[in-house]
């Protein structure tokens, strides 16, 4: 697999572009992304789908929300999957049509499911009966028809870590498969609401197709008993995509995948939805740190560097591997825990690993932080707000700068207001 990110003349390149050039004009953390490699990851996954005759494609805005990066996809066909009104508007920023939007999520207000028909959202994915019955009552209200998805849950183990397992029968997301054809019925007599199919999401990061496969064929099983009391089913979203693989090693296999939904889908007669995420972007981007400080430690030396569980959340929530890389790499590798600045003994990259050795001052890389990297930083410990660069052959754009905690949202000391005397 390319992703974008090579060591040439004994530094790593993103593309055609030196790191330490970008380090150079920006300084760190930054994360850099790689254009082609994004480009070519969207190309793989539409290309194992090409067995599928009818279908679309939304990245997961969750993922990358950079807009730079969603008009790479835009570019590539995709529409977008968002989870909230900020994604909505960024989704649109970007240049995505609203027709081409899916709207997920488990919490969506009363004024996001507002906003979104006044933007003319395509589809939207609905979680429950109640959020069904006020988004029609909106619609009807604003002059507008929604359309709009029931997403079942369908009680099957993803088999992946359970902070991102999503299908299984205790989990908030969706419909139980039981209640599903009651509710359908229902929302489907409401004016205001055309429910066009169902939708499924079992969880992230799945490597094995069993489980997809298992969730699949109930959704089939759905689809004709719908079909039975008369629904049209016309759309069925599939979920997200597959995982990678963070150690260099093959990423979850496409290829079988459109295989396999092509074959449980061959009679559904739909056109289908999917909604990667992890496999577009997370092999495209870096997180490009420098190393505050090497001190010697109990077991090994502890590797200091400037980017922190802030920056990339995912070693500290999920035990997450990223691979951690010196930019001008000499051959020689240490043993070392390498940690963040945060106040946290989560704020840590690696344990106890083999790594190439670095100094005091050196730029590395925590590789495949592409996706739910930057979407998930935050300004704990009142850090920055990591800055973000896309890479385009010899070119590079900052294309979110670096923002100082106190501009992302500005505090005041308390100038009281009397609640009394403003009655
Ligand atoms: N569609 C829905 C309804 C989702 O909930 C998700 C991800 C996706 C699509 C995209 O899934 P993907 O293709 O990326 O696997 N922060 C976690 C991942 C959370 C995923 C949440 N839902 C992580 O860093 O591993």
């Amino acid at each position: 697999r390319d992703t974008g990110f090579k060591v040439r003349s004994g530094a790593l390149h993103a593309e055609g572009v030196a790191l330490g050039r970008i380090a150079q004009a920006v300084g760190t953390p930054t994360y850099v992304y790689s254009a082609s490699a994004l480009r070519a990851a969207a190309r793989r996954f539409r290309e194992a789908l090409a067995p599928i005759p009818r279908k679309s494609l939304a990245f997961a805005v969750k993922a990358n929300s950079s807009l730079a990066v969603l008009s790479v996809l835009r570019d590539e066909g995709f529409g977008a999957d968002i989870v909230s009104g900020g994604e909505l508007t960024a989704a649109l920023a970007a240049g995505m049509k609203a027709g081409d939007i899916v709207y997920s999520g488990v919490g969506k207000t009363p004024e996001e499911l507002a906003q979104a028909l006044r933007a003319g959202v395509g589809h939207i994915n609905l979680e429950g009966e109640r959020e069904g019955e006020v988004l029609a009552a909106t619609a009807v209200r604003m002059g507008v028809e929604a359309t709009a998805m029931l997403r079942v849950n369908p009680d099957v183990n993803a088999g992946t870590h359970a902070k991102i397992t999503t299908g299984t029968r205790d989990s908030k997301f969706g419909v139980a498969f039981a209640d599903a054809i009651g509710i359908f019925d229902r929302l489907s007599k409401r004016p205001g609401l055309t429910l066009r199919g169902v939708a499924v999401h079992i969880g992230s990061q799945i490597m094995e197709l069993g489980p997809l496969e298992s969730a699949y064929r109930r959704i089939g099983e759905l689809v004709a008993a719908l079909r039975a009391r008369g629904h049209a089913i016309t759309h069925v979203d599939l979920g997200g995509g597959l995982g990678v693989d963070y150690h260099g090693g093959s990423d979850g296999d496409v290829t079988a995948y459109g295989a396999m939904v092509a074959k449980v889908t061959q009679d559904w007669d739909v056109t289908l939805m999917f909604e990667p995420g992890r496999y577009i972007a997370a092999h495209a981007g870096v997180l490009l740190t420098r190393v505050v400080w090497v001190k010697p430690g109990e077991e090994c030396p502890f590797v200091i560097v400037d980017a922190g569980m802030n920056d990339l959340a995912r070693p500290a929530l999920y035990d997450a591997w990223h691979e951690f890389a010196a930019v001008a790499p000499n051959g020689a590798t240490m043993r070392a825990h390498v940690v963040g600045p945060v106040c946290e003994s989560s704020d840590r990259f690696a344990a106890g690993r083999l790594i190439n050795r670095v100094k005091e001052g050196d730029l590395a890389v925590l590789r495949d932080a592409g996706a739910y990297g930057a979407s998930m930083a935050s300004c704990y410990n009142s850090r920055a707000l990591t800055a973000e660069v896309m890479v385009e052959g010899d070119r590079f754009a900052v294309i979110a700068p670096r923002i100082d905690a106190a501009a992302i949202r500005p505090q005041v000391v308390p100038d009281w207001l009397d609640a009394h005397a403003l009655d």
